[in-house]
């Protein structure tokens, strides 16, 4: 009799089965163990899998020989959901990007236009931009209370035991403001790196990709033990909530953490023009070979913190500081194959399957060839790029890497290409479903036609549904996703919240299927319906329409507040034409390709009907305007028009908007405010007309000054 590990499942008796799910559910659990808390794994990911896929397997034969301690309730590992979430009082923020000196040029004009002031007058600070992950740490009364990850700015995750690992981070600080809470960067050391990849190696565990990873994993790791073997280093740059001002500047600010004992940044300056900023920054480039742990950039940050708290932020950036990147890494490797790859609005985009190669630290075997018109050296002018050069399957290609973006091919080496390597020929139907796929006038990009009848389509679709900014149903992921479509279980977004009812009991039971066990299924279930309750601007957006992203999302939501009045605004409009669609245009942040985008979308029957389907499951919460305590202006619809003398007219909108009001273009029964500095014309006489109030400036500064 042959051994039950290798026998086929069909073949297994109850008895061997038995034994069988014992094995695996040991063999998984210590796989699991060497993995996420020992990073050191003993099987390979595909063996692991294919594990788990026997163990489902079996299951399904035999579902009364389930194990209690199943590996299919085992969710990945301990790491994704082992650590409690903190919500950031202060959200954490990231940075927009400048490559070049005109960048950094335009960001100086940007802020000095914002606060209409003259060249020369604003100062910043220059520091290097560690290479490392952001980590906030909260002071109450001088002790180390808690310490967060960044997550996705709002969220992070409570880092606290590893934290205090970290030789940078005081337990104690004395003389700080009673709340405080420093934010910096998480990094290790070359010689660290070096080291523990050395270790890891004669261990025969996994080594990492480059310092940046060796940090994240260390520490976001579930045992504190292992964290405190991996020399972590903690530069302090920023802070979040606070009971009291650090200084007056973030020079000042900077000095004040590095006097209450944090590490902060040797190359900090202090710069009075843009020419010092770029001065500044060839210096750190110059010495980045030399530091002894990676930066992948300058930061520079208005010094002044009066002004950095008038420009304030974007809606995931602040106004006051950008990031001038280091030029982009290049190496030079194979095409092996271009793939096409269809998204969710149809667009085919070129994919570069590259023989692997390390491009400053990364490994990287895909690439992006941005459009058919790329590939063969045009530009969508049909002006020449790289000379004309095109880029064919077999070439020598340059991949560069900028930051976190997706890397690209930048040139091809002419002189390495094979003989017989033939010109790409970009498809003119979809791979997948084989629908034309047409170029409209002006677009660079070729799509399919075949809308949700398209496989790629439908699939990229449902993935954006459950993405993150947009439904962010756990359990259910890309991968799941795929699955379930793949088996019929998921044709549209509808489809997610009647699967408990398909298939939550009966004969096709979910916790029967392979990776599924009963409280896997549940949890899944649970997650669904915790999700039908969701707020207009996510379901905006979890639509996944064409130009409607996120910022629109959420002004289309503000607008109209609830999706009755959405939907039959949409239904009314007319593109081009009549007052919905011009109330529609009206919205600030609204342009005429997202609106026309978005009428398009809610009047096709099929879209229409899927959307219906959808909505018919759901609770859509009103948009709720951010309640200002005590602001005059919450809630109300105002409009400037005329000069503005003491701000800049983004500066007064931001102000308003941040206060709670809605900033109008135009003057019509519904505005509540108007606010004329000289010069007003037509704006202030159909207020006038229509009985709007209207103030002046001062008044309006007197109206907000309490605030
Ligand atoms: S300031 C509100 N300064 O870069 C802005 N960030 O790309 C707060 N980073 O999330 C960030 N070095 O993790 C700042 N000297 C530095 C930095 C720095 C590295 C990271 C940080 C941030 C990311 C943005």
């Amino acid at each position: 009799m042959s051994e039950p590990q290798s026998k086929e499942i069909e073949a297994l008796t109850p008895q061997e089965a038995e034994a069988e799910l014992a094995r695996l559910s040991g063999v998984l659990g210590a796989a699991n163990t060497a993995y996420h808390r020992d990073d050191a794994p003993e099987i390979s990911d595909a063996e692991y899998d294919s594990l788990k896929r026997r163990n489902a397997a079996i299951e399904a034969r035999f579902p009364e020989l389930k194990r209690s301690d199943s590996p299919s309730d085992q969710v990945g590992g301990a790491v994704a959901d082992g650590f409690s979430k903190v919500t950031h009082e202060v959200r954490m923020l990231s940075l927009g990007n400048a490559f070049d000196d005109e960048d950094v040029a335009e960001f100086d004009e940007r802020v000095r236009k914002y606060l209409g002031l003259e060249p020369g007058t604003v100062a910043y600070t220059a520091e290097p931009k560690i290479d490392g992950l952001s980590l906030s740490l909260r002071y109450e009364g001088g002790a180390l209370v808690q310490a967060a990850t960044r997550g996705d700015g709002e969220i992070g995750e409570n880092v606290m035991a590893n934290a205090r690992t970290i030789e940078d981070v005081p337990h104690k600080i004395n003389g700080a403001p009673d709340v405080l809470e420093v934010r910096g960067e998480v990094y290790m050391s070359h010689a660290d790196f070096e080291a523990l990849n050395a270790r890891q190696t004669e261990a025969g565990g996994k080594t990492f990709a480059n310092p940046r990873n060796a940090a994240a994993g260390s520490l976001r790791q579930l045992d504190a033990s292992i964290t405190k073997a991996r020399p972590l280093r903690f530069f302090a740059y920023a802070w979040g909530a606070l009971s009291a001002p650090l200084s007056e500047t973030q020079f000042g600010a900077i000095e004040r953490l590095s006097e209450l004992g944090f590490q902060t940044n040797p190359l900090t300056r202090l710069c009075d023009t843009t020419d010092a900023l770029i001065a500044q920054y060839r210096a750190i480039e110059e010495a980045r070979a030399t530091l002894g742990y990676d930066i992948d950039g300058v930061v520079y940050k208005v010094n002044d913190l009066a002004l950095q708290q008038r420009l304030g932020f974007r809606s995931t950036t602040p106004r006051w500081a950008v990031a001038h990147k280091f030029p982009a890494e290049l190496a030079w490797t194979t095409l092996e194959g271009i793939d096409i790859q269809v998204g969710r609005t149809g667009a085919l985009s070129p994919v570069a399957r590259l023989h692997p190669v390390n491009v400053g630290g990364v490994m990287v075997s895909n690439a992006t060839l941005h459009n058919e018109d790329y590939i063969a050296g045009r530009d969508a002018k049909g002006q020449p790029i790289r000379e004309g050069r095109d880029i064919r399957v077999g070439d020598h290609v340059q991949v560069y890497r900028a930051g976190d973006v997706i890397p690209k091919i930048a040139d091809v080496d002419l002189s390495k290409r094979p003989k017989n390597a033939e010109p790409f020929v970009f498809p003119t139907v979809c791979p997948e479903c084989g629908s034309d796929a047409v170029r409209e006038e002006g677009d660079a990009v070729r799509r399919c036609t075949g809308g949700i009848v398209c496989p790629a389509q439908a699939v990229e679709k449902l993935k954006h549904f459950v993405s993150r900014a947009a439904f962010d149903i756990e359990g259910l992921g890309a991968k799941q996703v795929e699955q379930f479509y793949a088996d019929g279980w998921i044709k549209q977004p509808a489809d997610i919240f009647t699967l408990r009812e398909r298939y939550g009991t009966g004969l096709q039971q979910l916790k029967n299927r392979e990776g599924w066990g009963e409280k896997s299924a549940n949890n899944l279930f649970d997650a669904i319906d915790e999700k039908r309750q969701i707020p207009l601007a996510r379901l905006l957006f979890g639509l996944g329409i064409r130009h409607l992203g996120e910022a629109g999302s959420a002004l289309l939501a503000n607008h109209y507040g609830n999706w009755d009045t959405f939907e039959a605004a949409m239904t009314e409009a007319e593109i081009g034409a009549g007052e919905a669609w011009e109330a529609l245009n009206d919205i600030d942040g609204v342009g005429a390709v997202m609106a026309a985008s978005v009428v398009n979308t809610l009047q096709q029957d099929a879209e229409r009907a899927a959307i219906d389907a959808l909505v018919a499951q759901l609770d859509v919460q009103e948009a709720v305007r951010r309640v200002v305590e005590g602001s005059p202006v919450a809630g109300k619809t105002v409009v400037f028009t005329g000069t503005l003398e003491k701000m800049t007219r983004a500066e007064a909108k931001a102000r308003a908007e941040a206060l709670g009001a809605k900033v109008s273009g135009s003057v019509s029964a519904k505005t509540d405010l108007l606010i004329a500095g000289p010069g007003a014309g037509s704006k202030a006489k159909k207020a006038a007309d229509l009985g709007v109030e209207t103030i002046d400036e001062d008044g309006w500064l007197e109206l907000i000054s309490a605030l």
